[in-house]
């Protein structure tokens, strides 16, 4: 279906091409106003053009608002001082539209024309510890990108690279030699992991005895010793066990889980191809690869990838990966989500992989901290790391006060549903909703309150507008609207139906904006003032009271389209939009 924004590109782009012949090398964008009391829509095409010809931009931006003209979407355009292009959108054009998008699933969102195979790389914690709250951000920031990018139709193969094959493993090992035991391993292997792992740290600190024989444990297990192999392979089970308990409750899903130790065979014979190509060199024993004047800002930020023990890297084992997934996975996009500190690491990785002469798309997805109220990392009172499953239990608990005090009538099991869905949805969207590159400061009660920018907020409004639609139909009222009559020139539209309609019609916008930025907080934010412009309408504008039966058909059908439209951009952002809270 095509949108007011889409029929007004087509009439700015066939003015143009009327005025240039269809060879300009310009290509007019059309936005929202930045202001919305000079129109609906501006374009800033006459400023560009003219900047680039030297021409007077006003005299430009008249000319094409001339060749527009007033036509069944729009009125006559309208010039700014600066040469900016202004349109107003006339309210048929929008009732069109909305008739067009609620009768479609997919709210006119139509699946790209060009699918890509795109690889996500996301959570990816270092295992043989808990997930603490640091991996929350990568882990659903990750998953949605997957959710947007399925949406539009390109094959996404989301893989966990865990980290299964670091020093701590060194550590654990000797940990559990010295004082480990099997039925704590069994019970609760993770905790009892990270025990042993604190333990020997801490001992190892005092000890430089220690942290030498950890060494020699890490050195056993990669060249391949039996025993070791066969504790580290106990120990990784045993936390992908737990890890997936978490996923589960946050319904994040991964198609592989290809940790570091997997890539491990390939990390010699990949060195050796970097050295014999001259694009690695042999640096005081060790091997680097340095970069030229072709990347300023890594000229004396040479890429480490053998030690000179002989021990191989964090960046070696993500060219290996690179790698396999482009012959393997055929990737022609690969989005690595982490946070901002390994933005080093994946500028080299990149700029490696274009002296390879590799033509896939690399993105770095990066996101900044969770601060707590001091603005210091989030921890614990103690200082320690906050675990990921705590902070899901604490949400779910305190979800579940706030329901308990509103719906006592609900059984419990209903209670506890409601709650664990409010809850994971609201540490959800306390984190999507910021801009991922900045910090945030986590708050309770900020990201559980049923007011402002929040998913109770959000889930409550569907939860609202679903009672409106039920006790409607209970009445006997349903919405045919478009089916039965297109009378809708005949009664106005009032200005809260204006408004509702406009930011209904601009959903795919929003989606365009989080999924070219890889940034889910378009789409929060474009929720929020649905929502917003839904209880705006919903205090003014009668429903089930409406002066005429049309005009009650049709907010009814206003009201159905904002509850699918909530209810697929909660879907979009991995949360349950519920029925009833
Ligand atoms: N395990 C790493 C960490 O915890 C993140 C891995 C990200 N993915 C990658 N291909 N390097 O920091």
């Amino acid at each position: 279906m095509k949108f007011p924004l889409d029929l007004i590109l087509e009439s700015l782009k066939n003015a143009l091409d009327q005025k240039f012949g269809q060879d300009i090398p310009f290509s007019p964008i059309v936005e929202p106003c930045s202001n919305p009391s000079f129109g609906d829509f501006q374009s800033n095409i006459a400023f560009v053009i003219a900047q680039a010809l030297k021409e007077n931009p006003r005299k430009l931006a008249l000319e094409l608002a001339n060749a527009m003209g007033e036509s069944s979407v729009i009125f006559h355009p309208e010039v700014g001082g600066n040469g900016f292009l202004n349109f107003k959108v006339k309210p048929n054009a929008y009732l069109k539209a909305f008739l067009a998008m609620r009768s479609d699933p997919r709210l006119g969102i139509e699946q790209t024309k060009e699918p890509q195979t795109i690889v996500l790389d996301f959570s990816s914690p270092n295992i043989a510890k808990q997930l603490h709250v640091g991996h929350l951000r990568s882990t659903i920031l990750g998953d949605v990108l997957r959710r947007l990018n399925l949406f539009l139709g390109h094959r996404v193969i989301s893989d966990n690279h865990l980290g299964d094959w670091g020093t701590q493993f060194g550590m654990v090992i000797l940990g559990y030699k010295k004082y480990g035991n099997e039925s704590d391993l069994l019970t609760r292997p993770l905790e009892y992991l990270e025990e042993l792992y604190v333990k020997i740290q801490k001992e190892s600190i005092e000890s430089g005895q220690l942290r030498e024989e950890a060494k020699k444990e890490l050195q056993k297990l990669q060249s391949g010793d039996a025993e070791n192999t066969r504790l580290w392979a106990n120990f990784v089970n045993a936390s992908l066990g737990e890890l997936d308990k978490i996923y589960k409750r946050l319904n994040v899903k991964f198609d592989f889980s290809l940790g570091e130790s997997f890539y491990n065979p390939m990390l010699g014979q990949i060195v050796e191809e970097l050295l014999k190509k001259g694009i690695a060199q042999q640096s005081e024993g060790a091997v680097c690869v340095f970069f030229g004047k072709d990347f300023p800002e890594l000229t004396d930020k040479p890429m480490l990838i053998r030690k000179s023990d002989g021990a191989f890297l964090y960046a070696t084992t993500d060219i290996a990966t690179l790698l396999f997934r482009i012959q393997n996975w055929n990737a022609q996009r690969i989005i690595y989500v982490t946070d901002a500190r390994q933005k080093l690491h994946f500028s080299q990785l990149f700029a490696l992989a274009q002296i390879l002469g590799i033509n896939v798309q690399l993105e770095h997805v990066y996101f900044g901290s969770i601060l707590g109220e001091d603005k210091k990392p989030l921890k614990t009172r103690e200082g320690t790391s906050i675990k990921l499953r705590e902070l899901l239990e604490e949400a779910e608990n305190r979800a579940y006060e706030l329901i308990e005090a509103k719906r006592k009538d609900l059984s419990e099991e209903k209670k506890r549903e409601i709650a664990r869905a409010v809850g994971v949805g609201a540490l959800k969207y306390a984190d999507l909703s910021q801009n991922r590159i900045l910090d945030y400061i986590f708050k309770w009660e900020k990201l559980l309150s049923f007011d402002g920018n929040t998913a109770p907020y959000l889930i409550n409004a569907h939860v609202r507008i679903c009672s409106i639609l039920k006790k409607a139909s209970s009445q006997g009222y349903y919405s045919t609207l478009g089916f039965t009559s297109l009378k809708f020139e005949t009664e106005e539209l009032q200005p809260q139906e204006i408004e509702l309609l406009k930011t209904l019609l601009s959903f795919k916008y929003a989606l365009n904006l989080a999924i070219e930025e890889n940034s889910p907080h378009h789409l929060c934010n474009y929720l929020y003032s649905l929502a917003k412009d839904f209880h705006k309408f919903y205090e003014l504008c009668p429903v089930l009271g409406a002066p005429t039966p049309y005009i009650r058909e049709r907010r009814i059908a206003f009201c159905e389209c904002t509850a699918q439209t909530l209810a697929l951009g909660l879907n979009l952002l991995g949360i349950e939009a519920l029925q009833e809270m």
